[in-house]
């Protein structure tokens, strides 16, 4: 009864943890002079190109199956809610310097665990003018330390760690909460290449279900024994460097001597927490145009040029995100943290559905 469940007294905590969380980082991102800035939500393309945008059009418009291109709908193309603020983010960056958002975004996987929703808060953070995936897994690390050191000793944390005999078992143990928060708080978190984890992994082959491979992408199992053993079960840990063909088109690819494609990484990070797993993703952005285009061809982004025409080959929906390097863009990079994730993490509830007030996910939204 999601209309009924707040005014339950954990429910409470719960809301009041989400609020002093973003008055904190909305002083450490002014404290570093990043601009607060307001993304849309609704988009013409799927930042992530991993097809699970959810597409919008008005009540009263029946879709006509001639109409592929949604040309006659209300914007006169398809338009989509956004799954991530990434892109619009990088064409302010170039405008404004350093930016961030926290925003919702929208998926329409059909995952029903307990780290997925339908809807979620995604903080996003741009940095212009760097040239090295290091400061922006830097800014990551120094956000959720802050985060963490600011808030630990509020009346609503303390409120967090208190078990009462009628807390039930839905709630994380007292010390396992407070070894996450003190964790947060440590310093040089653990960074180590998708390819040295691989090998790691090998090692204990037996011990998954899922075969380590490289090239394929990490398992939460696999991801679970990162954090467990990369970490020492308490610091979070970066996983950086991923093949290349299993993320996404906008990432830059790893300069390494001599590669000839075969077996390329980019630049690119994830965040993972012990017991949690992933809770954000990072990366360098391709800001030249034609190592941009080439990513776009090989994923199949591109449109064709038209039979018989002379025009190039164009980025469709993306056309905007492709001009934005040709007028001034610098070496950029930026991450997303899932804000649901991280709050559950913190909080320590059992599924990202309880840190909700009113969640949604693969078969239900109930008010
Ligand atoms: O790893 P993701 O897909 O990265 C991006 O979208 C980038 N464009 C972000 C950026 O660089 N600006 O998503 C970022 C985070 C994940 O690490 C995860 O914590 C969270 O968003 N997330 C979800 N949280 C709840 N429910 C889901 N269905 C989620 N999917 C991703
Ligand atoms: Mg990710």
């Amino acid at each position: 009864m999601p209309h009924l469940r707040p005014r339950t007294p954990v429910n409470a905590v719960l809301l009041r943890l989400r609020s002093e969380a973003i008055a904190s980082l909305t002083q450490f991102f002014a404290g570093r002079s990043f601009t607060q800035t307001h993304p849309p939500i609704i988009t013409s393309s799927d930042c992530e190109g991993a097809g699970e945008v959810f597409t919008i059009m008005p009540a009263n418009d029946a879709p006509t199956p001639t109409d592929q291109d949604g040309q006659d709908s209300f914007f006169r193309s398809r338009k989509y809610l956004t799954v991530s603020a990434q892109l619009h983010l990088e064409a302010l960056a170039q405008a404004v310097g350093n930016v961030w958002a926290l925003s919702p975004v929208f998926r329409a996987e059909k995952s029903d665990t307990s780290r997925h929703l339908s809807e979620f808060y995604m903080l996003e953070a741009e940095m212009s003018f760097v040239d090295d995936l290091g400061p922006v897994m830097d800014l990551a690390e120094d956000m959720l330390r802050s985060l963490s050191t600011n808030l630990i000793e509020s009346a609503t944390v303390q409120d967090l760690f208190y078990r009462s005999p009628h807390s039930g078992s839905h709630l994380a143990p007292a010390d396992e909460v407070r070894r996450r928060w003190e964790g947060l708080m440590r310093q040089d978190w653990p960074r180590i290449t998708y390819t040295d984890a691989v090998a790691l992994l090998r090692q204990k082959a037996d011990l998954f279900t899922h075969k380590p491979t490289w090239g394929a992408g990490l398992q939460s199992e696999h991801e679970k024994y990162l954090a467990e053993y990369v970490g020492g079960g308490e610091k979070p840990v970066f996983v950086t460097h991923y093949p290349r063909d299993i993320k996404a088109f906008y990432m830059r690819e790893t300069q390494t001597a001599g590669s000839d494609g075969a077996g390329a990484v980019v630049d690119c990070f994830d965040l993972l927490v012990p017991e949690f797993c992933e809770i954000a993703g990072g990366s360098m952005r391709e800001h030249r145009v034609e190592p941009l285009l080439s990513a776009m061809k090989r994923q199949g982004i591109l449109k064709p040029p038209s039979e018989g025409a002379a025009d190039e080959q164009t980025g469709g929906t993306l056309d905007w995100y492709v001009d934005l390097r040709r007028w001034g863009c610098p070496p950029h990079g930026g991450f997303g943290i899932g804000f649901d994730r991280l709050l559950s993490y913190l909080a320590g509830v059992q599924t990202i559905r309880d840190i909700v007030s009113f969640p949604r996910w693969y078969g239900r939204c109930d008010c």
